[in-house]
């Protein structure tokens, strides 16, 4: 077994890096989608929904970041072209939502996307022994499974 300077297996680091960069372009589509729901939402809860889903894409912004930062520290390159995002993505494209349940459907169905990435990856790192990685989707995983949670109740 050949191991990189973090200690880890190179080809499973290799291998996490790549499912990281699926996780990043779906997240990026992810926060288009919040984008558009921000921008065109309508009615009666505009005032709550539209602060709600900045703050929701003001994280999810931030956890690109540290996607992509994670796909440095591994050795590999973020994905960073829309190009690349549309060609690996799996979350559902949003478009010219403005009506409140489609918004909050379309966060639950993307979210629910993204957990399946994120346990495909936390089975890997944990594998791999790869704190780092396994630790970053531990929150991550444990963060949107509230934010479905409340978005399901919002729904019921
Ligand atoms: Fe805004």
């Amino acid at each position: 077994m050949k191991l990189n300077s973090l200690g880890l297996d190179t080809k499973k680091t290799k291998d996490l890096a790549d499912d990281l960069n699926q996780l990043l372009a779906n997240f990026q589509i992810y926060y288009q989608n919040l984008r558009g729901i921000h921008w065109n939402i309508k009615g009666k809860r505009f005032f709550d929904l539209h602060v709600k889903f900045e703050e929701l894409y003001t994280d999810a912004n931030m956890k690109v970041d540290l996607i992509a930062e994670r796909i440095l520290t591994l050795g590999e390159t973020p994905l960073h072209t829309f190009e690349d995002y549309t060609a690996k993505g799996s979350v559902p494209v949003g478009k010219n939502i403005s009506q409140d349940e489609k918004a909050v459907t379309l966060i639950v169905d993307s979210l629910t996307q993204l957990l399946k990435i994120e346990r495909q990856i936390l089975d890997k790192s944990d594998d791999a022994n790869d704190e780092g990685t396994n630790s970053m989707m531990s929150d991550f995983i444990t963060e949107q499974e509230k934010t479905v949670w409340m978005m399901k109740a919002w729904l019921s």
